[in-house]
């Protein structure tokens, strides 16, 4: 049983249900403890096993979920679902210089359409923070206009302005 169906809220950007665990946005750290040691895990990615304890609140987990929303806030300040994570934590949106690449490099988008619709017509660009989702035209506008699975799915609302822009670019 995951913590989600058992009732505990643990906060997620990067989990879907359908897609494998990808461990990439961190929020979902929580602190576990197996015979008498305990440490910070990535929840999403860490299997569970008999007689493991765990805390998903502390004041040293919602620190440092705090720094991680201040993070991206940095780059997508006006996501609703990054304001609503940052009233509960607590988070600042200006305490780290303002990077609006708008994408948070959830991932969802891109194993979404590789995993589940099986095109592959959105992928990842570049590294480090310069890291962001592109739509590959030659896929991406025939396959993404009959789907657009993936818009709803993005916490910025990033995936769909992407793709707006491609087909305006395409039209030119
Ligand atoms: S939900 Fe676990 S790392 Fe993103």
């Amino acid at each position: 049983m995951s913590p989600r169906s058992a009732g505990i809220a643990i906060p997620t950007l990067c989990f879907h249900e359908k897609l494998e665990p990808h461990g990439g946005c961190r929020l979902c750290i929580v602190e576990v403890t197996v015979k008498n040691w305990s440490r910070l895990v990535v929840s999403c990615v860490y299997p569970a096993e008999p007689g493991l304890v765990v805390k998903t609140r502390s004041e040293k987990i919602d620190r440092i979920r705090k720094t991680i929303l201040e993070l991206l806030l940095a780059h997508a300040p006006d996501s609703p679902v990054l304001k609503d994570l940052a009233k509960e934590y607590g988070a600042k949106r200006d305490r780290f210089p303002a990077e609006t690449s708008f994408c948070i490099h959830c991932g969802l988008c891109v194993r979404y359409c590789a995993e589940v619709v099986g095109k592959h017509a959105v992928g990842f660009i570049d590294r480090g923070i310069h890291r962001e989702i592109a739509f590959l035209p030659e896929i991406a506008l025939t396959e993404c206009p009959p789907c657009k699975a993936c818009f709803p799915l993005c916490p910025t609302s990033f995936a769909q302005a992407a793709f707006v822009l491609l087909e305006a670019q395409s039209i030119r």
